[in-house]
C-alpha cells in the first residue's frame, strides 16, 4: 500500500489487506521484504515491548519514537499510528499535535479507538489533510470502563450501536476501520454496510483485512493465546535455544574462539 486511495481500491476490487504490528526498525526491516500490505504501530507496544498490563501507558512521545523507528526501518511503507489513550480528548489542538507529532516520525496516518466523542476530532484532523482509521469492537483504552479484554457487542443493542458508529466513523472521513474482537456475523454485516474498507483482529474471515500483532503471530508470548490467534511462527523456542547454546558457550570459555578475536 502506497496511499489511502488504495485501501478504497483494495475493498473494491475484493482483494484482502494484510496488515501486522511492529514497533521496531529490525521487525520493520523483515515487512519490507514481504508481501504485508501495511504496518499498525499500535499502542499494544506498551503491553508487548513494555511488559504492561494494558495500552494506558502510551504518550504521544513513546508512539512517535516507535514510529519513528519502524519508518527507518521500512522507508516507503504505509504506517498507521495508533492515538494514544486520552490523546482525542483534550481538544482539537492536542489531537492535532499529537497526530503532526506521529506523522513527523515517519507515520502515514493515524488510528483513533471509539466513535463516541471523537467525530468532531476526525472530521478535524481529515480536514487538516491527516488519514485517520477508526477502530471499533474491543477498545483497549477503554478496558478500566468496560469488561475487560472480551468479545463485544454480541447483544443486538450493542451491535445496532456498532453497525451505526461504523457509518459514523466513515461519515466522518475514515479511510479505514478496526473491528476487534466483535462477532464474525457482525463483522460481515458492518463490511457490508460501509465503503471503506474493514480490518479485522477477532472479527471472523468476512472483514476485508485482517491485522495481527507482532508477538502473537510470532508466538514470541507464549503466555498470551487467545482463540483469535494463529501463530504463524514459534520464534520462543529457537530464541530459548540459542540463549541456552550460548550461555553454554560463554560458560565452557568457546565464545569467543580466535577467529571472532582481533
Ligand atoms: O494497538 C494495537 O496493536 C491495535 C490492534 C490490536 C488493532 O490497536
Amino acid at each position: 500500500m502506497q496511499s489511502v486511495r488504495e485501501f478504497a481500491q483494495a475493498k473494491t476490487a475484493g482483494r484482502k489487506i494484510a496488515m501486522i504490528t511492529a514497533y521496531d526498525a529490525p521487525s520493520a526491516r523483515l515487512v519490507a521484504g514481504s508481501a504485508v500490505d501495511c504496518v499498525l504501530v499500535g499502542d499494544s507496544v506498551m503491553m508487548t515491548v513494555h511488559g504492561e498490563a494494558d495500552t494506558l501507558g502510551a504518550t504521544p512521545e513513546i508512539m512517535a519514537l516507535h514510529t519513528r523507528a519502524v519508518a527507518r526501518g521500512n522507508p516507503g511503507c504505509f504506517i498507521v499510528a495508533d492515538m494514544p489513550f486520552l490523546s482525542g480528548r483534550k481538544g482539537k489542538a492536542f489531537a492535532l499535535d499529537t497526530a503532526a507529532a506521529l506523522l513527523r516520525a515517519g507515520a502515514q496516518a493515524v488510528k483513533l479507538e471509539g466513535a463516541a466523542g471523537h467525530l468532531k476530532i476526525i472530521r478535524h484532523l481529515v480536514e487538516a489533510g491527516i488519514p485517520v482509521m477508526g477502530h471499533l469492537g474491543l477498545l483497549p483504552q477503554s478496558v478500566r470502563a468496560t469488561d475487560g479484554f472480551k468479545v463485544q457487542a454480541r447483544g443486538a443493542a450493542a451491535a445496532k450501536q456498532l453497525l451505526k458508529d461504523a457509518a459514523a466513523l466513515q461519515e466522518a472521513g475514515a479511510f479505514a476501520l478496526v473491528l476487534e474482537c466483535i462477532p464474525a456475523e457482525l463483522a460481515r454485516e458492518a463490511t457490508a454496510k460501509v465503503k471503506i474498507p474493514t480490518i479485522g483482529i477477532g472479527a471472523g474471515p468476512h472483514c476485508d483485512g485482517q491485522v495481527l500483532v507482532w508477538h502473537d503471530f510470532l508466538g514470541l508470548n507464549n503466555e498470551f493465546k487467545p482463540r483469535f490467534v494463529r501463530r504463524f511462527g514459534d520464534v520462543a523456542k529457537p530464541t530459548r535455544r540459542a540463549l541456552e547454546a550460548y550461555a553454554q558457550a560463554v560458560q565452557t570459555g568457546r565464545f569467543p574462539n580466535a577467529k571472532e578475536s582481533f
